[in-house]
């Protein structure tokens, strides 16, 4: 379809669709979600004179995953978003199938889009094409077409551009699966954004000391934090293990050195960033304050996803809230930005026994706590988090068999901060030493209920914002 008639039929779905989707009581409060459809991955994440960006996957024609456009959002303060114009609608032959995730760039004052064309064939294969859009001064983005076909020795899969500039020359890192269907990263350099010359695999399955480790490696993004280099990437096919990589896909990091000359990438083990029900595809930037900040999917892809209750109001997914990322002592630690503060209403505090403490209610709230024991906490009815000493387990009725499913953190538990907004919850394990993020669907008005004889520390915060201006 050309764009004029995809852009029309964006317009029906957005004036059919909108008012239906904005009376959801399971819209979030100040979560970043889809007006209408389906959002997924978090793409070209960047601040450029003082304005974060924020682009998103984005279906606006179903509750399903298809031929991809890419949202865009704006924000001075990571907490008021404004709509902009739809920055990329993927009509083009080079990208028919989806102009799918990618980041962002500043070259000469204006923010250039680098993004994979997705291209499917009727036998079931398909092609991938790097390609560049660029912004013009009405707050769109002009297409420049594909600068990368689908390199030798992959298969089809090779997409999500993450670039950044190093010593005077760009580099990008692609998620790829090799022909042998092992997934890897793949290291490219240039200097111009248009011409890419491949340095080669610097990290997968097989790699570095890996055995094997997923048939495909999505998502990539590299960069340097406190002397390190960290690697985030989404290896698909890990096995299950009796506490870890428990979702369909996984998102995580390894901490190394990559030596750009030699496009080597030593590295330690592969961390989970997140040990939830829903987190995937997270994109970073380095705000002007030189602060890292990190956006997350509150999705997985293939793990029942359409069967969540938002779907018969016509939207799907949230994104997670914004995070700082600082790295200490041998680990990344993930913190709600501190722009969060802002949203804060008037604090409670409390301290005494599990058992007594108040049933706070609110519609969207912050919780901080310390204990001395095991306790158990019941969000809005719907989810339930236990500390038994030794092991945080996180549960929830699975939506489509409703039968208990957990997560598990172990550790030497000091606090949480928890966020709940209407249909998700972040909790942050020890100033964010561990993250675990989940959506819930609760029934019932947002309350924290304790039980347990444990030494309670409470602080609670009402959090209201309006997020879309
Ligand atoms: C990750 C992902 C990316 C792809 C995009 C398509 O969720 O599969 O690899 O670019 O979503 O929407």
């Amino acid at each position: 379809m050309d764009e004029t008639s995809l852009l029309k039929q964006l317009a029906r779905s957005l004036m059919t669709g909108q008012p239906i989707a904005a009376a959801d009581p399971l819209r979030p409060c100040w979560h970043l979600a889809p007006p209408v459809g389906l959002l997924n991955d978090p793409n070209g994440f960047i601040q450029h004179q003082g304005r974060y960006h924020l682009f998103y996957q984005w279906n606006p024609f179903a509750c399903a995953h298809g031929a991809k456009f890419w949202g865009h959002w704006s924000s001075t303060d990571l907490l008021h978003w404004r709509h902009e114009p739809v920055a990329l609608v993927p009509s083009e032959p080079y990208e028919s199938h989806g102009c799918y995730s990618g980041s962002a760039v500043v070259q000469d004052n204006r923010i250039v889009l680098i993004y994979t064309g997705n291209v499917k064939y009727p036998d079931g294969s398909r092609t991938a094409n790097q390609c560049l859009a660029i912004a013009n001064e009405r707050d769109e983005f002009d297409k420049l077409g594909p600068v990368l076909p689908l390199p030798a020795g992959y298969s089809g899969h090779v997409r999500d551009p993450k670039v950044w500039q190093h010593d005077g020359r760009w580099y990008m890192v692609l998620g790829a699966q090799d022909l042998q269907q092992q997934g890897k990263v793949i290291l490219l350099v240039s200097d111009d954004l248009q011409q890419w010359h491949s340095r080669g695999d610097i990290a997968g399955s097989r790699l570095n000391g890996l055995g094997d480790f997923g048939y495909m490696w999505e998502c990539p993004d590299l960069f340097e934090l406190e002397g390190q280099d960290i690697l985030i990437c989404c290896p698909q096919g890990l096995p299950a293990e009796a506490e870890r990589y428990l979702n369909t896909h996984q998102a995580g990091y390894f901490v190394g050195q990559l030596d750009y000359v030699q496009a080597h990438f030593p590295h330690g083990e592969f961390h989970e960033l997140d040990l939830g029900f829903e987190f995937y595809a997270p994109q970073t930037t380095q705000a002007e304050d030189g602060r890292r900040l990190l956006f997350g999917w509150m999705g997985i892809p293939d793990q029942d996803e359409l069967l969540q209750p938002t779907v018969a109001q016509g939207w799907i997914h949230t994104m997670t809230c914004p995070r700082e990322l600082s790295y200490h002592d041998g680990q990344l630690y993930q913190r709600p930005a501190r722009e969060l503060q802002q949203l804060r209403g008037e604090r409670r505090y409390w301290q005494g026994r599990a058992d007594d403490a108040p049933l706070y209610t609110a519609d969207s709230a912050e919780l901080w706590l310390q204990c001395d024991g095991p306790f158990r906490l019941q969000l809005a009815q719907a989810l339930s988090l236990e500390w038994d000493g030794t092991r945080l387990t996180l549960s929830r009725p699975h939506v489509r068999t409703a039968d208990l499913e957990h997560r598990y953190w172990r550790g030497n538990l000091t606090e949480l901060q928890i966020l709940c907004d209407h249909s998700s919850v972040e909790i942050f394990i020890n100033g964010g030493a561990a993250v675990m993020s989940a959506r819930y669907f609760p029934q019932h008005k947002l309350s924290f209920d304790f039980t347990g004889d444990a030494q309670l520390n409470l602080q609670h915060w009402p959090l209201a914002m309006p997020v879309i201006e």
